[in-house]
């Protein structure tokens, strides 16, 4: 399969070995990185990605889940170019910020009020700053798995080994600080912080990176009384369920509302963002005017609020909004999933479909998975297998990583997905 990997991808070879030169392992981001080197992208359009060979993908990876509408969506692109001709970067306040936080303050059930960052990293920083600063206590938790990007606080046990460092650099007072707790496992989550005093737990209510796995309705409301009792804030990182699962996220989806709420991906409309919000009360400690040192809460950057992302971010949400369009991806995402599943139980290969609404995984292994230990369990060889024989048909998954739809897929390219799957499930 490599040689043939090699055989379709010549430039991306030469690029390889250019961009190995000037940037660590060729990429800007390892998790970019595939073996023996990455194709590189030329274009994308639609539902689909080009690279330098001319090679064709329908891309189910979407920029780390970031694209719901596919890439370049006409409606967001009219928008961008039109502000491009006002301005890129203001470094000033402007009406589009407004208009942005307004609409997620409409679609979000517990946000009031919103700040904007350029990543999903920062905005899970300044989270946990705020609620450090509104509770005032040190220590955090956060869940085996559960991938907030790489602010040291929460780069922490991300796969296994689980207590190994995810990262150099992380001091013994970081480590020492976050109490890391079991996904899914609300009695031993409540075991484990009975006697600390933690200004906030962060969870994904869709684990992303960690497999693709759902938190369990249960779990989701457990953790909110147990927060709730102890004077903790809960903070949903919804950067990857955030206007995806519903228009209000996983939030609407299951019912249970956190305390501050992270986002980012799709929020952005194809350009870098992240955004945390909550309610007044506690927000308005990012208000030196309410607040002074120490009750005031740092927060911001040259780049917040750009009024591209912002403008792109709108023309999105604003097409989400109705609920209409998730709702048919969730319906096409279930019957993807059932499908997958028929197909390799068919064909007696062991898979676990992980997932909900438009989002997809495949864990080769018959037990069920529940939290990041099972997804390490299951057979990865064959799941990168898997996805390299998909992307020598055509069909990009960032290997071992989480699917997405988008609104851009057709029929047919769910239909090639299925096709290819179906003659790795009769070969394996
Ligand atoms: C759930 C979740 N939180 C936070 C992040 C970090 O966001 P960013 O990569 O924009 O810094 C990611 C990125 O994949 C994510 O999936």
């Amino acid at each position: 399969m490599l040689n043939r990997y090699v055989s379709k991808t010549p430039k991306s070879q030469q690029l390889y070995r250019k961009a190995e030169k000037v940037l660590p392992a060729g990429v800007s981001y390892f998790l970019r990185y595939i073996e023996p080197y990455p194709f590189y992208t030329a274009k994308a359009k639609g539902s689909k990605l080009i690279d330098v060979d001319g090679n064709e993908y329908i891309d189910f990876w979407l920029g780390h889940t970031a694209l719901i509408l596919g890439h370049s969506p006409p409606e967001v692109m009219k928008e961008v170019r039109e502000q491009i001709e006002n301005g890129t970067h203001y470094g000033t306040a402007h009406e589009l910020e407004i208009a942005l936080a307004e609409q997620i303050a409409k679609m979000v059930p517990s946000a009031e009020m919103v700040r904007f960052t350029n990543s999903g990293t920062e905005a899970n920083m300044y989270a946990t700053r705020l609620a450090r600063t509104y509770t005032n206590r040190d220590k955090i938790a956060k869940f085996e798995g559960g991938w907030h990007g790489g602010y040291d606080a929460l780069d922490i046990a991300i796969k296994p080994p689980l207590d190994v460092p995810e990262s150099g650099g992380l001091t013994s007072g970081t480590l020492r600080d976050t109490i890391v707790l079991p996904f899914n496992n609300i009695e031993e989550a409540r075991r484990r912080i009975k006697n600390e005093r933690l200004a906030a737990i962060t969870v994904e209510p869709v684990q992303g990176a960690g497999g693709c796995i759902p938190a369990e309705r249960e779990f989701l409301k457990e953790l909110r009384e147990l927060c709730t009792e102890n004077g903790t804030l809960l903070i949903f990182d919804e950067v990857i369920t955030g206007f995806r699962l519903a228009p209000g996220g996983a939030q609407q989806h299951y019912g249970v509302l956190p305390d501050i709420t992270v986002m980012g991906k799709i929020l952005g409309g194809g350009f870098p963002v992240g955004a945390f919000a909550s309610r007044k009360e506690i927000i308005d400690h990012m208000n030196p005017i309410l607040h002074e040192r120490p009750k005031f809460s740092f927060h911001g950057g040259t780049f917040c609020a750009n009024p591209i992302t912002m403008t792109a971010g709108l023309a999105t949400l604003k097409l989400l909004q109705d609920g209409q369009l998730l709702n048919e991806l969730n319906k096409r995402g279930n019957n993807l999933r059932q499908k997958l599943a028929d197909i390799f139980e068919k064909n007696r290969v062991d898979v676990q479909v992980a997932g909900v609404g438009s989002l997809f995984h495949t864990h080769f292994t018959h037990e069920k998975v529940k939290d990041v230990r099972d997804v390490f369990r299951a057979d990865r060889g064959k799941l990168l297998n898997y996805h390299m024989h998909l992307i020598m048909n055509g069909v990009f998954f960032l290997p071992t990583r989480t699917g997405a739809l988008s609104t851009a897929h057709s029929e047919n390219d769910i239909e090639k997905l299925l096709t290819k799957a179906e003659i790795f499930a009769k070969k394996n």
